[in-house]
């Protein structure tokens, strides 16, 4: 087996800020009170992922899951240990990251896969494919920064999707899609899923990992809880349990459908 990622005894330590103005920090300071604590987001971390392995990335808000996808992605290192990935990396790990909002739809696309490592005769060949996938019509020649959140998930998305990757990164992206762009996703994503490529899913939606993911690991303010078979992981975050304060509305309705 070819290993993908491998994480050992990550940590990646932030600083919290509690006053942002320069009259309030000199405030607090005077008063002998803190104006800012360091934590760790993720904290002593170890994994391995195999190619072609299709992990679920579980968790509260602030667990750390964003964190984790960051690193792997690069985008931000850890402060200790080792995290090591294997071959090209693609997919979307914040909607909208990498889009400049004065620029139209179009002129985000072409941006967008050449910072992605697309080439320009690789984009020739998939650009209509793109622009099919983001369905987004005319609003494409649009600034992106007059974009509602679902439509620029479905740009950052469609060009994420296109681009030839060992590993594809997946942080939420269809939170903010309507019911049919969420479908499409889930089934491109199965579709890199089934080509043997390695995924790494980030979602609140039990039933979308149980589909989607072979392994879970689930995060717990930034250590590592739980790491096995996505049924467990669910029963682990209490995920499965029924939820008191929406226990009359239906799963499509809370969005548990895929
Ligand atoms: N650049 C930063 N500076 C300081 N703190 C940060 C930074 N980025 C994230 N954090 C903090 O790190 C913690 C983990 O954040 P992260 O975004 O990884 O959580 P998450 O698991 O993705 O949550 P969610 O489910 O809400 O997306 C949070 O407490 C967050 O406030
Ligand atoms: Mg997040």
């Amino acid at each position: 087996m070819v290993t993908s990622i491998v994480a050992e005894n990550i940590t990646k330590e932030f600083t919290l800020r509690y006053h942002r103005t320069f009259k309030e920090v000199t405030v607090a300071k005077v008063r002998g009170h803190k104006t800012s604590d360091k934590f760790n987001a993720i904290e002593d971390v170890s994994f391995t992922i195999e190619e072609g392995e299709s992990i679920g990335l579980m968790g509260l808000n602030g667990s750390g899951k964003s964190t984790l996808l960051k690193m792997i992605n690069g985008v931000m290192r850890p402060d200790k240990g080792t995290l090591l990935t294997r071959g090209r990396i693609a997919g979307l790990i914040a909607t909208g990251a990498g889009f400049h909002p004065q620029l139209s739809g179009t002129e985000n696309l072409v941006l967008n896969a050449a910072i992605l490592g697309m080439s320009e005769r690789e984009l020739k060949r998939k650009y209509d494919d793109i622009v099919e996938f983001a369905d987004l019509g005319r609003t494409l020649e649009a600034p992106v920064g007059h974009y509602s959140s679902g439509q620029k998930a479905r740009l950052g998305f469609a060009v994420a999707i296109h681009v030839d990757s060992d590993i594809f990164l997946a942080d939420e992206v269809l939170a903010v899609g309507d019911k049919p762009f969420r479908a499409k996703c889930m089934k491109r994503m199965m579709e890199i899923r089934d080509s043997g490529r390695t995924l790494v899913y980030v979602s609140h939606s039990p039933a979308s990992v149980e589909r989607m993911c072979s392994r879970v690991l689930v995060l717990e303010k930034g250590r590592l809880g739980f790491d096995g078979a996505p049924k467990d992981a669910i029963h682990y975050l209490k995920y499965d349990a029924p939820d008191d304060a929406q226990n009359d509305l239906s799963d499509a309705e809370i969005g548990n459908d895929i």
